[in-house]
């Protein structure tokens, strides 16, 4: 079965006006749409993989033949990246991290601004396109850290609880340049209740 571009779960504006409607719609409809049209695309000689979710595709990427392996791990981890990131915003959302996972995220880095502080330095740091991201490690212990391009934090076996998309074309339109603005603006529309569940989840 072919792999498909699932529905925005809000409106193009919702996220306004820390993230424009114009952005949502190119971010959604033609970023993501192309993602996943090119995994597909690349699938089409290994149909013996057509039955694998994207998300198993990419924490696997030995068993996918040499030949598509980088189309599928760019393309297959963009599908996943923004499946992610567009499930972990919302409208009137916000605020600090609750319940297990805020006592974790204050365990592990101080308190919710010094975590904040650092994920935006991860970012920031990012030279050129990726994500930032908050993940679990193996022993389950929470990190701050970067990917390049569409890498998800799967492919270095860590577990991912929520990322943000440092790629221009995530922030250009309304921050052209300035993508500290952009992470601190997001932080307004983050969805903690979805990450916290997804946090308990992997734990
Ligand atoms: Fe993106």
């Amino acid at each position: 079965m072919a792999h498909e571009l699932p529905a925005l779960p809000y409106a193009h504006n919702a996220l306004e006006p820390n993230i424009d409607a114009r952005t949502m719609e190119i971010h959604h409809g033609k970023h993501h749409a192309t993602y996943v049209t090119n995994l597909n695309k690349a699938l089409e000689s290994a149909p013996d993989l057509a039955g694998k979710s994207a998300d198993d595709l990419i924490k696997d990427l030995s068993a996918v033949p040499e030949g598509i392996r980088g189309a599928v791990r760019n393309n297959g981890g963009g599908h996943v990246n923004h499946t992610l990131f567009w499930n972990s915003m919302g409208a009137g959302k916000g605020g600090a991290p609750t319940g297990a996972l805020g006592d974790a995220i204050q365990a592990a880095f101080g308190s919710s601004d010094d975590f904040k502080a650092k994920f935006e330095a991860a970012g920031l740091g990012r030279f050129g396109s990726g994500w930032a991201w908050l993940s679990l490690d193996k022993a389950g212990k929470l990190t701050v850290h970067s990917t390049a391009n569409q890498d998800n934090p799967v492919m270095e076996g860590l577990t991912p609880l929520v990322g943000c998309d440092v790629w221009e074309h995530a922030y250009y339109l309304n921050y052209q340049n300035r993508r500290a603005d952009y992470l601190k603006a997001w932080w307004n529309v983050v969805d903690w209740d979805a990450v916290g569940k997804r946090y308990d989840a992997a734990k």
